[in-house]
């Protein structure tokens, strides 16, 4: 058993490959995003649909302090036998900017 972390799994193109993964059943998922409310929804769908282990913690990817955090507390989860040992990182949180930026 390994774990795929995913940043922005909750919505859009993230969300599809989270409901694919889930469905296949043979990964732990952490759901990275900084929208804890959005990011619950997800997991306890995900949980009642598959029965898969699924976690969420709180990232922002602007701030490298955030992303230090999750590191240190991800690396805690493992260790502590929590989820299991990462295997992908999944770096979809992101923004298009496809007009002029203002
Ligand atoms: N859709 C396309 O056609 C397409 C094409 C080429 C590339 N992409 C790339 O694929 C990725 C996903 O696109 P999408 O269309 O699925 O976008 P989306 O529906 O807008 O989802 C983007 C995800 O990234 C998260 N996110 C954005 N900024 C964040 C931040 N600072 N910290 C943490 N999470 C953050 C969002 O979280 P919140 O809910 O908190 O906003 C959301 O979960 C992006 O990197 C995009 O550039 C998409």
């Amino acid at each position: 058993m390994s774990t795929v972390l995913i940043t922005g799994g909750h919505k859009g193109v993230g969300l599809e490959a989270v409901r694919r993964i889930a469905s296949q059943g043979n990964n732990d998922l952490l759901l990275a995003g900084r929208n804890m409310a959005e990011v619950k929804a997800v997991i306890d769908e995900l949980a009642t649909k598959y029965g898969v282990k699924i976690k969420g913690v709180n990232l922002d990817v602007s701030s490298m302090a955030s992303v230090r955090s999750v590191a240190a507390s991800t690396r805690d989860m493992v260790d502590r036998g929590e989820i299991a040992p990462l295997q992908v990182l999944l770096l979809n949180a992101g923004a298009q900017f496809l007009g002029p930026i203002r």
